[in-house]
């Protein structure tokens, strides 16, 4: 089975210097061996990394109705870029991996996914929800909104954006499901409870466990539907992934991690998937290792590796 990876150095939805080293990182910590060798099967092309640029019409944009938000035109640029490539990996290949940078490129990576598979569902596993709007956000974080870029019923908030054009496929709101949310703002609150989104908070993976989240999340979304997986490093717990620009402690465990991701790959309709806000100029060198040991874990778990020994077992075939 195919697979295409593509790199996005993409810094500039947050502050923090950093998160634009994580794909080379994860390159020169042997992501593609790390894979290849626990599937033989895959084919992966690597793409690289992203580049952009940015025109007058987005710094306009900027300018004239998102000053106040930090990076508008660079995020809508990088993103516009990763609309393209995401259609180009799916052309040539059955799934694809987008590794960041910051999460504000998860609206870059779905809505490309969204226009190949206009029938999508997204499992958003992150201690938070994204989900702020221009005018909800507290610090003017881009990689806090992806998600209301993204949503049918949100992104009439960015009325100046011209999302029609630039990605006219979105999500619905029922097929949108969050993991492992343990901060969230209060006008995201809001906004969860106001349309009814799915969100299982890390009170919900103590209560239930992750077997029954993820049954419950599954019977949410549309059997018919292909899946985008994003994942968030800041996700897991920061002992297991210190190195991360917006920690929140008491998260997922690493077990907890793989075992959602299993169950996710178990469906054979995971089609496209994130890892972002790894930052490597946070925390120590053992730090560092630990959190890149982490994420080839997840990614092993999604495309690679399986714990009970099937290797011979691949995401969209039997
Ligand atoms: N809710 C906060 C904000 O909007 C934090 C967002 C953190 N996002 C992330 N992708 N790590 O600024
Ligand atoms: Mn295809
Ligand atoms: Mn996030
Ligand atoms: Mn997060």
């Amino acid at each position: 089975t195919r697979l295409g990876i593509i790199g996005v150095p993409f810094a500039k939805g947050q502050g923090k210097q950093g998160v634009e080293l994580a794909p080379d990182l994860l390159r020169e910590s042997n992501l593609r061996q790390v894979l290849q060798s626990s599937d033989e099967r895959l084919l992966i092309t690597d793409y690289g990394n992203l580049h952009y640029a940015v025109d007058e019409s987005l710094l306009q944009q900027q300018r004239q109705h998102y000053y106040h938000i930090r990076n508008y035109a660079d995020f809508m640029a990088c993103n516009l870029a990763l609309i393209e490539q995401v259609q180009v990996m799916l052309q040539q290949n059955a799934q694809f991996l987008t590794i960041g940078g910051d999460h504000a490129i998860g609206f870059g990576s779905v809505a490309g996914h969204l226009q190949h598979t206009p029938n999508l569902s997204l499992v958003w596993i992150d201690a938070h929800a994204d989900i702020n709007l221009h005018n909800t956000s507290q610090s003017g974080n881009i990689h806090g909104m992806p998600v209301s870029f993204l949503l049918r019923e949100l992104r009439n908030t960015w009325q100046h954006a011209a999302l029609d054009k630039v990605a006219p496929n979105c999500l619905s709101k029922d097929q949108l499901v969050y993991i492992g949310l343990r901060d969230i703002d209060p006008y995201e609150a809001f906004i969860l409870n106001k349309f009814g989104i799915r969100y299982y908070a890390m009170d919900s993976i103590d209560r239930m466990g992750v077997p029954k989240v993820i049954e419950m999340t599954l019977d949410a979304l549309d059997t018919q539907n292909k899946i985008h997986v994003s994942f968030d490093i800041d996700a897991l717990d920061s002992n297991v992934a210190p190195c991360t620009g917006t920690a929140v402690r008491a998260g997922l465990t690493l077990r907890e991690g793989i075992s959602i991701v299993e169950a996710l790959r178990d469906t054979k309709r995971v089609q496209g998937m994130d890892i972002v806000e790894i930052n490597p100029k946070l925390g120590t060198p053992q730090d560092v290792r630990t959190t890149v040991d982490s994420a080839l874990e997840i990614l092993k778990s999604m495309f690679g590796y399986r714990r009970s020994g099937a290797r011979h077992y691949s995401n969209l075939d039997t």
